[in-house]
Order: structure tokens, then C-alpha cells, then sequence
């Protein structure tokens, strides 16, 4: 599998009534700390970067729910973290609001109306994965800005009041990380190679910590949309920008597919597990299907009694990882352009034949275990996260796919666009940058949404949230949330154990596990005599995560912590 490029981001925003306050870890955009873990009971959130998740806070604050601080975050991410947050690219948003409402908004980017099945092969069949990955053919329409306009109906404050942190932090510019500047230096050849015109991105001496972004064109794009709300993207100024763009660079996006692009209310995928109910991303993410899946395949043998990375849960979880990912693989497209057997494949009968072969002690074959057999049937990088003290839960992942996306900077409006049209099946049963496999169910149509393994997801314990939960990570992602919920829920952990131990995955071809590189030696050698390959990669995922634990007087205490892996921050009061 080739290197991942992390470019989906988690935030997670939580708040409830009562509680004690938290020094705050951010003056200004010039002076903030990293926090990793907060206890806080009136409101928290956890996001990829202190000045997001602080810009959050100070929409709660402000009187803002749970959906401001998620929109207000999501916002100033996309100017304090570019290699992710973003306008030019899509995302899924699952929320359950106080009273009961369900919510999962799909602001996935979709194939432009020019798009081709195959548009990335070459004349002998051959993919080029270069057009796929980067530059401008490989932008889908993004749906972000519809995402949060559509996310807006469910907010109390003005969309002006929501938007303007993130404006201030592009016009005076903020201070950034050592993570930031190696993400803008390793990416200074790209940027060069697909922009014509001059980016914030590019400066003639190396980007060190400390130094200053400002982001002046991307702040005049933030104020078109603050004064012209949804078509202050799609239509006008933007869109021209977007435009010329595209026809700079041999990109397909047009001023119709634009002003087309609607965000879609999608049923969320909502399932028990034990005492819980588990709410998720259904399609066009394999998210939702995939850990309901796996969840489905460990409950009859009990994780906990087998124990926390054992040699034995860890190949049961392998096991569950290898047979989701191949139907996957097989069955997963756009609902609105191919039909998947989603009842079948999550259906008590079907998981149980499909575990039928599971040999404890020894290793599967994934040249043995394909898709799962489907009879006919009548008949989706940042995470954000939020809950607030109306009991108002929102767990949003968005992304641009890989690092910087598609690295191209649309010139005189300042943002990055997406090269999410990777994520189709390029070309059946090739492998995409993250190595996962499709098929004819995602192969590129014009209009058509690709599918994505984001997991946004919300826990409930009798009917109260519980635990939020989401992480970037391409195809480790529903692997990294699965590990997260059986931390919580059946090895009984908190909140920073849960999201912090090492995690290992498997997504049925490669047909090996990939473990972080402080998962125990002892475990990799048991695993090893059973007869599974073993291969030590670098971190997956950044997961943040809030556990609501109820308190006496009926309101939570919020255990709110941001990934080890990265910058994340954890903010609460
Ligand atoms: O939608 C997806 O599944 C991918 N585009 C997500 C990419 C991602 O998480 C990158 N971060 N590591």
C-alpha cells in the first residue's frame, strides 16, 4: 500500500449545562498551546488544531448549539489547516439532536458532468494514478460550503457570526505548527508543479514553526460567502474563479455542475451493540455498513472475555476487518447510481454464514475469502465532533482527500481543492492510494458520488449520547473507529486509552496487518505462528473522541481528548 497522506481531519465539540471552568490554551492566533485532553461539563471540542477547536468554543459561548460550533470549527480548520479543513473539498455529518432528531448530511464532492469511467486510463488501459491524485482532473465538485449551509438549518446563530473567526484567522494570518511547515515544504514541489498563479503555500525560504499564514484571497472568498451565503461558492465570483481554474489546468468542473451541487439528508445508519446504539454514516461511505459489519461479526465471541490485544481478539477483529473490507470492495457504490444489498450483508443470517469459516488460531486467506454471496434483493481528512448542553451531538469527517488535496490552489480565491475522484475505482480491481480495491459498483459516472470509508459516528446509552467519535485515515478509518468502540465499550477503557493504544488493521488485500509501531512484539510473534504476515506502518488515524459520563444533578461530565498523533486539541469549559 502506498503512503498514506492524511488529509481528513476529526473534531469533536461537545457541551453540557453545568460545570466547572477550564483555563483556556488559546490567547490568540498567535499564541496558543496544544491541549490533549480536557474534562470539562459545559461544552468541549476536539478538532486538528487548537485555533479550530478554540473558534468552536467561542460559538458556544456565545448562546451557539452543538451544529455552530461544529460549522464555526469546520470553518477555521480550513484556514489553520490546509492540508485538510477545507471549502474545496466534501464531507459527512451525523448528529443527533436534543429530542431525538437524527441526523446524516452527505456533502460528498461528486464526478464532474464531463467525467468518464475511464477518464484516467491511458490508450493501452493503463491507469494514471498522477491525473487521479493530483492537479486539476482530479477535483470532484466539492460539497463542503452546501454541507454547511445545510448543517446551518439545525444552528441558532447567524451563518455571519459562524464564519467570521475563520475569516479573521485567513485576513491577519496565525502562527503554525512544526507539522504545518514540514506538511507546506514537502508539498512545495506540487504546489509549484499545478499553480500558475501565486499561493499563500509558497515561500522562497523553507516554512519553520513559529512563522506566519496569511491567507488574504481565501479570506475574500470566506467574505463572499458570508454575504452571499450558499451562492457565494457556487454562483458568482467563486464559481468564475473555480472556473477559470479548471480551464487553466485541463480540470472538468463547470459553472453548471456548480450551481448544481445540492448536500443530501441521508437516513443515518443507526444498529445496537450490546447496550448501545450505534449511529453512523450510511452510503455513499462504507463507514457505517462496514463497523455494523464487524461489530455484528465480534459480538457472539465476546471480545472482552478474550481480552484487550490478545493474540486471540486481535485475530478476531482481524478476521471481522478482512471479510467487511472484501464486500466492500464487491458491493459499495453511490446508493443513487447502483443498488447495494446493504440489508442483506448487515443481516444476523448473512454475517453469521459469513463467519462461518472463522478457524481461531489460524490465519484466513483473503484468496479464500472473497465477497460474500448476495442473493437478489427485492427491493462515505477532519473529523469534528460536538455536543452541547441541550444534549445536541454532532460528528462531522470532511475532507480533501490526500495531503493538500489535489494541490491545486484555486487562483485569486485562495483554497485548495480536493483530488477526492481517486477514491472512485479508477480502474476495477486496482488498487487506489490507499490500497483499496473496487469494482463496477464505484467506477467514475458523471454526477456520481465516490465512495468513502469516513465514520462519523455517535454512541448512545439508553438513548443518551454517550460517546463521539471519528478520524481521518482513508481505508483505516472504519478499522480505527471499530477499535475505538470495542476500547470503550467491551475492554471498558477511557477516553485517551481507548484512542491512543495501538491500533493494527487489515482490509482483506493486501492480505496482511498493519500495526502501529508500538504494538506489542509478543502479539506479532503469536500472530506471526498462526500464519499472518505482519507489517509495521507508520501512525493510522488521528481519532478525537468525547465520552459523556451522566452526572448526578442529570447533566455529564465530558472526557474530551485529542489524538497523540498529531496537533489535535482538545478544548473545553
Ligand atoms: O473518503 C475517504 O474515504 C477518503 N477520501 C478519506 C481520506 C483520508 O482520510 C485521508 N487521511 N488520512
Amino acid at each position: 500500500m502506498k503512503q498514506l497522506q492524511c488529509n481528513t481531519i476529526l473534531v469533536i465539540v461537545s457541551a453540557i449545562l453545568l460545570g466547572t471552568p477550564v483555563t483556556a490554551q488559546v490567547k490568540n492566533a498567535f499564541q496558543y498551546e496544544i491541549q490533549k485532553s480536557v474534562q470539562a461539563t459545559k461544552g468541549a471540542v476536539v478538532s486538528a488544531h487548537p485555533l479550530a477547536s478554540h473558534a468552536g468554543i467561542s460559538v458556544l459561548k456565545k448562546g451557539g448549539n452543538a451544529m455552530d460550533a461544529a460549522i464555526a470549527t469546520q470553518l477555521a480548520l480550513a484556514v489553520v489547516y490546509p492540508g485538510a479543513g477545507n471549502i474545496g473539498g466534501g464531507g459527512f455529518l451525523v448528529a443527533q439532536m436534543n429530542g431525538g432528531k437524527r441526523i446524516a448530511l452527505d456533502y460528498r464532492e461528486k464526478a464532474p458532468s464531463k467525467a468518464s469511467r475511464d477518464m484516467y486510463l491511458d490508450s493501452t488501459g493503463k491507469p494514471r494514478f498522477e491525473l487521479s491524485q493530483s492537479g486539476h482532473l482530479a477535483s470532484g465538485v466539492p460539497g463542503t460550503v452546501a454541507g454547511l449551509f445545510a448543517a446551518h438549518a439545525y444552528a441558532k446563530l447567524p451563518f455571519k457570526d459562524l464564519i467570521q473567526p475563520a475569516i479573521e484567522l485567513a485576513e491577519k494570518g496565525f502562527v503554525i505548527t512544526q507539522h504545518e511547515a514540514d506538511g507546506l515544504n514537502s508539498t512545495k514541489t506540487a504546489f509549484l508543479k499545478n499553480n500558475t498563479r501565486p499561493t499563500a503555500f509558497v515561500k522562497e525560504k523553507p516554512w519553520k514553526a513559529g512563522d506566519t499564514l496569511v491567507q488574504s484571497e481565501l479570506a475574500g472568498t470566506l467574505k463572499r460567502i458570508r454575504d452571499n451565503g450558499v451562492r457565494g461558492f457556487y454562483e458568482g465570483e467563486t464559481a468564475k474563479l473555480i472556473v477559470e481554474e479548471m480551464q487553466r489546468g485541463g480540470g472538468l468542473i463547470t459553472r453548471e455542475d456548480l450551481r448544481q451541487y445540492k448536500a443530501v439528508a441521508r437516513e443515518p445508519m443507526a444498529f445496537p451493540y450490546k447496550d448501545f446504539t450505534i449511529i453512523s454514516m450510511p452510503l455513499p461511505s462504507s463507514g457505517g455498513i462496514i463497523i455494523q459489519q464487524m461489530l455484528k461479526m465480534v459480538q457472539k465471541r465476546d471480545l472482552s472475555s478474550l481480552g484487550f490485544q490478545t493474540p486471540a481478539s486481535v485475530q478476531l477483529i482481524v478476521e471481522a476487518e478482512r471479510r467487511a473490507y472484501a464486500d466492500r470492495a464487491e458491493f459499495m457504490g453511490d446508493p443513487d447510481f447502483v443498488k447495494v444489498p446493504v440489508k442483506t450483508i448487515v443481516s444476523d443470517s448473512y454475517i453469521q454464514q459469513r463467519m462461518a469459516d472463522y478457524r481461531q488460531d489460524t490465519a484466513g486467506s483473503s484468496a479464500v475469502t472473497k465477497a460474500g454471496v448476495v442473493p437478489h434483493e427485492s427491493e462515505q481528512t477532519t473529523h469534528l465532533s460536538v455536543a452541547d448542553r441541550w444534549g445536541n451531538v454532532v460528528s462531522v469527517t470532511t475532507t480533501l482527500n490526500g495531503g493538500y488535496g489535489s494541490r491545486t490552489v484555486v487562483g485569486g480565491a485562495g483554497f485548495l481543492m480536493n483530488n477526492e475522484m481517486d477514491d472512485f475505482s479508477v480502474k476495477p480491481g486496482v488498487p487506489n492510494m490507499y490500497g483499496a480495491i473496487g469494482n463496477e459498483a464505484n467506477a467514475i459516472a458523471p454526477g456520481k458520488r465516490m465512495l468513502s470509508s469516513m465514520t462519523p459516528t455517535i454512541v448512545l446509552k439508553e438513548g443518551k449520547p454517550f460517546f463521539v467519535v471519528g478520524t481521518p485515515g482513508g481505508t483505516t478509518i472504519p478499522t480505527s473507529v471499530f477499535q475505538a468502540l470495542v476500547n470503550v465499550i467491551d475492554f471498558n477503557m477511557g477516553t485517551e486509552k481507548a484512542i491512543n493504544s495501538a491500533k493494527f488493521h487489515h482490509q482483506w488485500l493486501p492480505d496482511e496487518i498493519m500495526v502501529e509501531p508500538d504494538f506489542p512484539e509478543t502479539v506479532r510473534e503469536a500472530l506471526r505462528k498462526m500464519g499472518y504476515k505482519i507489517t509495521v506502518r507508520g501512525f493510522i488515524g488521528r481519532t478525537e473522541a468525547i465520552l459523556l459520563k451522566p452526572d448526578r444533578k442529570g447533566g455529564f461530565t465530558l472526557d474530551a481528548v485529542g489524538d497523540k498523533r498529531g496537533d489535535d486539541h482538545a478544548e473545553g469549559y
